[in-house]
């Protein structure tokens, strides 16, 4: 019989569960986020407990998070090359194309994510859907001229078939939040993203647009908390 486990309880089972795949020595890329705040949390008694691994944070709350329980961080630029990266996501697609950023990271998190042999992904169950697009694309933006690089991430965002989309400035022109590099996150909710490639080729060919939140080709695997234990995603082989 399935047990009843909170949303909660599914990010740490994921967690759990990607613990597994940790192996001695190895260069280790830290998510965002809770789900991989409880990931974190899991790796720290292992390292207490004598595991060797050299580990690269994808924000300052999680290098903070490490430090403090004792888990030692390095730099990327140091370390340059990592064998895995651990995350969450806010939407797993099919092919394990991805949404991420609700957290503001998702800069820092696609680089250390493409400097990963692999990228595991973590996750409760709500995360997986048929279409991206229910959750707002993150996209990170120079301050610079912000109005109108939303303009033209909404009108991209119209030609790539998105349907109705709104932009918000996330944290509003008031008190804009910033990432860790200084930049803004315009969020763009739309009906949905039929052809993620297309969008995001258009997005990254504007002028102001540092990064969007859409992961193509970067996880290689998802581990997923469900009320019957945890599933694994894995992407079609190629033939
Ligand atoms: C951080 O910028 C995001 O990409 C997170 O990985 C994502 O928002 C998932 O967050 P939770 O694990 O808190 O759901």
């Amino acid at each position: 019989m399935s047990k009843h486990l909170t949303v909660d309880d599914q990010k740490r089972a994921a967690a759990e569960a990607a613990l597994e795949y940790v192996k001695p020595n190895m260069r280790l890329g830290l998510g965002t986020g809770s789900t991989a705040e409880h990931f974190v949390r899991a790796l720290a008694p292992r390292v207490k407990a004598g595991l060797k691994v050299t580990t690269v944070a994808t924000s300052e709350r999680t290098a903070a998070l490490a430090r403090e329980l004792g888990i030692a961080v390095g730099n990327l630029d140091d370390v340059r090359h990592l064998d895995m990266t651990v995350d969450g996501a806010d939407e797993i697609g099919p092919n394990l194309v991805l949404i991420k950023g609700g957290g503001g990271a998702l800069l820092r998190e696609k680089i250390v994510a493409a400097a990963s042999d692999r990228m595991i992904v973590i996750a409760d169950a709500a995360k997986v859907v048929d279409t991206l697009g229910r959750f707002p694309l993150p996209v990170e933006i120079v301050p610079f001229a912000h109005l109108v690089t939303m303009e033209r991430v909404a009108d991209a965002a119209a030609r790539a078939g998105c349907g109705q989309n709104l932009m918000r400035l996330r944290g509003g022109e008031a008190h804009p939040f910033k990432t860790d590099s200084g930049n803004y996150i315009a969020d763009c909710s739309a009906d949905a993203i039929p052809d993620p490639e297309r969008l995001a080729r258009m997005l990254e060919g504007i002028p102001g647009v540092v990064d969007h939140g859409l992961f193509l080709g970067l996880a290689t695997a998802a581990l997923v908390g469900t009320a019957n234990g945890v599933s694994v995603i894995e992407p079609p082989r190629r033939e």
